[in-house]
């Protein structure tokens, strides 16, 4: 058997990362995750750690530690999406207040410990929110670098638009510049942007699902999902919500879901019209060298297919 992923999730939950955490939590034999680290963005940073920590709570994984991060972007002011999410951000949960408490020290400095305690292309690192705290941890100690084998995100967009602006996807248009800072960085990426998410939509079947599965965990990712979904269903005039975070926990469990291709991405950090934008050269136009892997398919059947399934390990 392969050995586990050794992995550092970082997360703003956020219904959809809810998801991504619960998916990687019940996936021990192979995701071994080494931190989750809190960042503000769909909510404030006291509430994206509280909800990670009743997370971990719900899958039973007190071991996993929860590390608290970046308290507002680098630069710009803190935007946040309760209008998405609800005040708490796991509106629709119904989970109670966690009993757990974050871990000492801050998740900048157990993401750099981690990584310079590694050889190098050794540690997995998943973003799910702003990223704040990756941009913060290469900026302090650039070492860190050839340490990531892989940095899996959810964010940008490029064929669909943004979904915060008309250029700007939320995770990117919150921290433009530590976006900046990753993808200059020599990271490898995989990028799940809008044209990947916009592809997988939640509906009344799937949520079902979700709730069959008679459990806790499922009841409560069916009434998250149940809630999340109001604000998007209006937008798109859907049947649900596109479930953005865990296409990112989905590749790491089965890459086959996915395709896209190696190209050159940008990020707009000054332009007040277009700032966050995912500059992506699709058709290899600027000559640039391929930073990141920059996914446009998903078969969207087999991820939910899968997450219902790990979910019900739970
Ligand atoms: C991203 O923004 C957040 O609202 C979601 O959790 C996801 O990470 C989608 O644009
Ligand atoms: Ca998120």
């Amino acid at each position: 058997m392969k050995a586990a992923r050794r992995l550092i999730i970082d997360t703003d939950p956020g219904q959809d990362d809810a998801v991504a955490l619960l998916a990687a939590l019940a996936s021990p034999e192979e995701l071994d995750i080494l931190a989750i680290t809190s960042v503000a963005g769909n909510v404030p940073l006291e509430l994206t750690t509280k909800n990670c920590l009743a997370l971990v709570e719900l899958a039973r994984r007190p071991e996993v530690p929860v590390y608290r991060g970046s308290i507002r972007p680098m630069v710009k002011k803190l935007v946040t999406a309760e209008y998405v999410h609800g005040p708490t951000g796991l509106d629709g949960s119904g989970l109670d207040d966690p009993e757990l408490q974050a871990a000492d020290g801050h998740a900048v400095d157990r993401m750099i410990d981690i990584l310079m305690g590694a050889g190098d292309g050794e540690i997995t690192v998943c973003t799910l929110g702003p990223l704040t705290n990756v941009g913060m941890a290469i900026a302090r100690e650039p070492r860190v670098v050839p340490k990531i084998g892989e940095l899996v995100m959810m964010g940008g967009g490029f064929f669909e638009g943004g979904n915060t602006t008309p250029a700007a996807e939320f995770n990117m248009f919150v921290d433009p510049h530590a976006a900046h800072i990753v993808f200059s960085s020599g990271v490898p990426i995989v990028m799940m942007p809008l044209d990947v998410t916009h592809k997988a939509f939640t509906d009344a079947d799937r949520l079902r699902q979700f709730a069959d599965l008679g459990t806790r965990a499922g009841a409560s990712v069916a009434g998250m999902l149940d809630f999340y979904d109001r604000y998007d269903m209006e937008k798109f005039g859907a049947q649900g919500a596109p479930l953005h975070d865990p296409t990112v926990i989905a590749y790491l469990l089965a890459q086959e879901l996915f395709s896209g291709k190696h190209v050159h991405v940008a990020i707009e950090t000054s332009s007040p019209l277009t700032e966050g934008m995912t500059v992506v050269d699709w058709w290899g136009v600027t000559g640039m060298e391929p930073n990141a892997l920059v996914m446009r398919e998903i078969d969207a059947d087999g991820f939910f297919d899968l997450l219902v399934e790990r979910i019900g390990r739970l």
